[in-house]
C-alpha cells in the first residue's frame, strides 16, 4: 500500500509522527512517503520538530512558503498534483485543519486517489476561521475519517457522511505527548528561562482575530502586563505575532514588563516541558487546549468558540474570548487556586496511531483503488 503522509505546518508534525512510526513497523504492508508542503519553512517551525519527533527528511518537499490563502492553497495543489502524477499513491493521509490539509486531500480525490483525514469531524461553527473551512471541505471529500471524540462522529453524521467512513480512534497528538513525556523529565527548560515549576504562566497567540487588530492585541498585552506582576509570563512567539507586535509598537512597552519573557518559537520538547510545568496556559491554539487537558494544567482559550468542546466539558479548558477583564479575572482566580479539575477523554491513551494503522492494514488494495 503506497501512502503519502502529508505535513505542512507546525501542528501537523506531532499528529503525523506516531502514524509514520506505526507504519514503519509493517514494511511489507506500507510504503510511506513523507510529504512536506513547505507551508511552514522556518527552522523553528519545521526542522527542529522533525529532529525532535524523529522524522526523516521528507521524501518530497514542495517548498510553497507563505502567501494569501488562495495563493498558498493553490500553490500546494499545483505542486502536489505534479508529484503524484509522477508516482501515484494508493492513499493520501492528511491531518488537522491547515491549508496543506485541504489542498492535498483535494488533489488526491480529484485524481480518484483515496484520502484519509486524521482529526476529522471537529467543528467550531465559526466560518470566519480558515481552519473551519478547511475542516469541512476535507471531511466532506475524504474517504476515511479518523476522529478524536464521539462528538466528531455526530458532527460528521449530521452532515450526511456515511457511518462506514467514520472511525473513532482517539488522538494521535496525545500519542506524541505520551511518548515524549518521559524524555522531557531531564530537560533543563525551566532553568534555561529562570522559571520555577508551577510558578509561571505560559502564553501562545497567533490567530488573526487576536493579533491582527491593534486594539485587540493591545488589550491582551495589557492583561499580560498585569499577570506578570503576579508571576513570570513566558510567551514563545509565532512569527506572525512578532510581526504584529512590532507593527503596533507594543515591543516598546516591553521595557516596563520585566517579568514578561518573549522568546522565539520553541521546539516540541521544550514547549511540552513548559506546558507540563506551567501554573496556567493562555492560548488561542487548537492543539494546546487538548495537551493541557491531558496534562491536567488549567488552560484559558482566548477565543469565542472552540472546535474542541470536549476539552471544556471534560478537560481543564475554559473559553474566555478576548475581553481583557474576563481574561484577567479568571487568570487571577486560577492563580489563587480556583482551578477546574478535568479528566482525560476516551481513547486519548497513546495508542491511536496503532489503531489507525490496524484499520489501514484491514483494507485491501482493490478497496483503496477507485475506478
Ligand atoms: C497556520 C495554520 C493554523 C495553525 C498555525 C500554527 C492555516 C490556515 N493556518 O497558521 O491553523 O494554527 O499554522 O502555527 O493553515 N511565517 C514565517 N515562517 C514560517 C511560517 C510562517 O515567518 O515558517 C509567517 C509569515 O509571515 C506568514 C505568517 O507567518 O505569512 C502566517 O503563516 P501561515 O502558514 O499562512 O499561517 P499561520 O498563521 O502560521
Amino acid at each position: 500500500m503506497k501512502i503519502d503522509l502529508i505535513v505542512g505546518a507546525r501542528p501537523n508534525y506531532m499528529k503525523a509522527a506516531p502514524i509514520y512510526r506505526a507504519m514503519k513497523k509493517f514494511p511489507e504492508t506500507f510504503h510511506c512517503r513523507l510529504v512536506h508542503t513547505g507551508q511552514h519553512y522556518d527552522d523553528r517551525m519545521f526542522h527542529i520538530f522533525f529532529k525532535e519527533l524523529e522524522l526523516p527528511k521528507p521524501d518530497i518537499y514542495l517548498g510553497v512558503g507563505s502567501g494569501l490563502h488562495g495563493e498558498q492553497t493553490g500553490k500546494i495543489m499545483i505542486k502536489y498534483e505534479k508529484a503524484i502524477l509522477e508516482d501515484r499513491p494508493d492513499l493520501v493521509l492528511v491531518a488537522g485543519d491547515v491549508n496543506s490539509t485541504v489542498a492535498c486531500s483535494l488533489v488526491a480525490v480529484k485524481l480518484h486517489i483515496k484520502a484519509g483525514h486524521i482529526e476529522a469531524g471537529l467543528r467550531s461553527r465559526d466560518w470566519s476561521m480558515p481552519e473551519e473551512i478547511n475542516r469541512i471541505v476535507t471531511d466532506n471529500i475524504s474517504d476515511y475519517l479518523f476522529t478524536t471524540c464521539r462528538e466528531a462522529d455526530v458532527n460528521l453524521e449530521s452532515e450526511g457522511i456515511p457511518q462506514e467512513k467514520i472511525f473513532f480512534v482517539g488522538n494521535t497528538m496525545i500519542d506524541s505527548l505520551n511518548y515524549y513525556l518521559r524524555r522531557i523529565e531531564e530537560f533543563d527548560t525551566l532553568a534555561d528561562f529562570d522559571l520555577e515549576s508551577k510558578k509561571f504562566v505560559l502564553v501562545t497567540l497567533h490567530r488573526p482575530s487576536n493579533v491582527d487588530q491593534n486594539s485587540v492585541f493591545k488589550n491582551i498585552f495589557e492583561v499580560l502586563a498585569e499577570i506578570q506582576k503576579k508571576l513570570p509570563v513566558i510567551f514563545p512567539m509565532h512569527p506572525r505575532t512578532k510581526k504584529m507586535l512590532r507593527e503596533f509598537g507594543l515591543d516598546t512597552k516591553l521595557k516596563n514588563t520585566p517579568n514578561l519573557k518573549i522568546t522565539e518559537p520553541l521546539g516540541y520538547l521544550d514547549f511540552l516541558k513548559l506546558q507540563k510545568e506551567a501554573a496556567l496556559v493562555l492560548t488561542d491554539s487548537g492543539g494546546i487546549q487538548e495537551e493541557t487537558t491531558v496534562l491536567g494544567v488549567p488552560c484559558l482559550t482566548l477565543r469565542k468558540n472552540t472546535e474542541r468542546p470536549i476539552t471544556i466539558s471534560e478537560g481543564t479548558n475554559e473559553l474566555v474570548g478576548s475581553d481583557p477583564e474576563k481574561i484577567l479575572d479568571r487568570a487571577i482566580s486560577i492563580l489563587d487556586g480556583e482551578k477546574k479539575v478535568g479528566k482525560i477523554p476516551e481513547l486519548w491513551d497513546g495508542h491511536t496511531a496503532e489503531r489507525i494503522v490496524d484499520i489501514l492494514r484491514g483494507f485491501r488494495l482493490p478497496r483503496l483503488n477507485r475506478g
